[in-house]
């Protein structure tokens, strides 16, 4: 092990270096301008693997956007760990509230990031992340100590909700056959306290429409007769939650897990302060579900989200306009027993029986997602949860995350392998808005407890 941290301490600032010029290019894969990005990056990262001294290495191409893969098998009697990663980003937007350009990584100290950040999209959301793992392989490659077998697969549609991965996964279950995924692209609780993540929520998007009258009208030679989509939907949208913050869609509760009082009150030990958190986001008062904490508000209750809303006359000045349709884009968070599907369906129902005769609606699924949980009593855990005690000095706490990877739920279905979560990014990294960025601290710290966690996993499977 200490060959391999001195390798690591010997080549931090390469390692910084290698990770920005990866950061410049745009792979947004929401946006098919960016295709040509996305296939630059996914080259990059093959190239990144072969330098680091992974033996076999293919892009594959897909329907959508390429999947990286490498393999390095050293023995095939030794386990073997998958890591998985995404090299596509979301979009910027909006532009105009970064303070350096998105795609030119800059390093700059914060508060909570003394050492210094890099701020570029994808920095903390996954591109860092992932990298990482290259890294650390590389790292435990040239110093002869790679303990494990280990299988790279990154892709780049996990922001648009991995949709080709699981036919991917289907088409290659044996080239994909590992005995653990591991994943870093979730958070710690800080820097001061490691956490793992145990659990993700599943999600249901989709996108709905309201039409009023065939075109747009004049809003004072119409208005006051002729519905208005936007007032329709917004008052659509409004009833869907009561006053204690219920989703009212019918059936929507019927499938959520109960989780125990015990597990309840466990995961509310997790160090919070409600305080600092309002602080911190600049609000006098939160806005859940009545009878339970943010923590559990954010992980084991189920949520749906207006994510963006609009319609009419947006442009400069005022334009009197009363128009003909109105949008919406929507999230459910889903929590474990709730189908993704299932969920669209009923929302999709639910939209339609309330909408009034006045309007036609039109409900748009975009991608879903099942939740996962992860146990906490595996070898792989253990090893987690021993790697980061052995470089943070103190114990990991699980937690389960609001967040989702929809691939979590994908790989125990189809390869029947559980997966770590094993993230070193912040909340406050602020992954998908203006101003992404991801701790040097947070970088070296993930390379230096990925070949603990490979030490400690060949060690339990013995
Ligand atoms: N890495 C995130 C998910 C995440 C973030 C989990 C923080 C836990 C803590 C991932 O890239 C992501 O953003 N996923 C999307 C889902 C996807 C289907 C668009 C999400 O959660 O919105
Ligand atoms: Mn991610
Ligand atoms: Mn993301």
């Amino acid at each position: 092990m200490q060959n391999v941290q001195k390798y690591i301490s010997e080549n931090k600032d390469r390692y910084v270096s290698e990770l920005m010029e990866m950061l410049r290019i745009p792979s947004i894969s929401a946006d098919p301008k960016y295709n040509g990005d996305c296939k630059k990056t996914a080259d990059f990262v093959a190239a990144s693997l072969k330098k680091a001294g992974c033996k076999t290495v293919k892009v594959f191409p897909t329907p959508g956007h390429p999947v990286v893969y490498g393999e390095h098998i050293i023995d095939k009697s030794k386990p073997t760990v998958l890591v998985y990663g995404h090299y596509d980003v979301q979009p910027p937007d909006p532009l105009e509230l970064w303070e350096s350009p998105p795609f030119e990584p800059v390093i700059k100290k914060t508060k909570i990031h003394p050492q210094g950040a890099i701020f570029a999209r994808g920095s903390c959301d996954d591109k860092g992340q992932f990298y990482m793992h290259v890294k650390a392989f590389e790292a435990m490659v040239a110093t002869k100590e790679l303990p494990c077998n280990v299988k790279f697969m990154i892709e780049g549609e996990e922001e648009i909700g991995s949709k080709h991965l699981g036919d991917f996964c289907e088409a290659n279950k044996k080239m994909l056959a590992c005995d653990v995924i591991l994943i870093s692209d979730t958070s710690i609780i800080s820097n001061k306290t490691p956490s793992i993540c145990v659990g993700l929520r599943g999600l249901s998007y989709l996108e709905v429409e309201v039409t009023g009258a065939n075109r747009d009208l004049h809003s004072g030679v119409y208005g006051g007769a002729v519905a208005n989509p936007l007032q329709v939907l917004s008052e659509m949208i409004a009833s869907m939650k009561d006053k204690n913050g219920k989703i009212t869609i019918p059936g929507f509760y019927d499938d959520v897990e109960i989780v125990s009082k015990t597990e309840r009150a466990a995961m509310n030990k997790a160090p919070f302060s409600l305080t600092a958190y309002q602080k911190d986001l600049g609000i006098r008062d939160t806005r859940g579900e009545k009878g339970y904490t943010v923590i559990e508000q954010t992980s084991i209750r189920p949520t749906l989200e207006v994510n963006g809303m609009w319609g009419g006359y947006i442009g400069e000045g005022a334009k009197t306009v009363l128009p003909s349709k109105a949008f919406a884009k929507i999230s459910m968070r889903l929590v474990p027993n709730q189908k993704s599907d299932k969920m669209t369906k009923l929302f999709t129902k639910h939209f339609q029986s309330i909408a009034p005769k006045s309007v036609t609606v039109k409900v748009r699924p975009h991608h879903g997602g099942e939740a996962a949980v992860t146990p906490t009593n595996t070898p792989e855990y253990k090893a987690a949860a021993m790697a980061m005690k052995a470089t943070f000095g103190k114990e990991a706490i699980p937690v389960r995350s609001g967040g989702s990877i929809p691939i979590v739920a994908l790989f125990e279905k189809v390869l029947k392998v559980k997966t770590v979560l094993m993230g070193f990014g912040l909340d406050s990294d602020v992954i998908h808005s203006p101003n992404e960025h991801y701790g040097l601290f947070n970088y070296y710290k993930g390379i230096e407890t990925i070949p603990h966690f490979f030490a400690n996993y060949a060690a339990l499977r013995k």
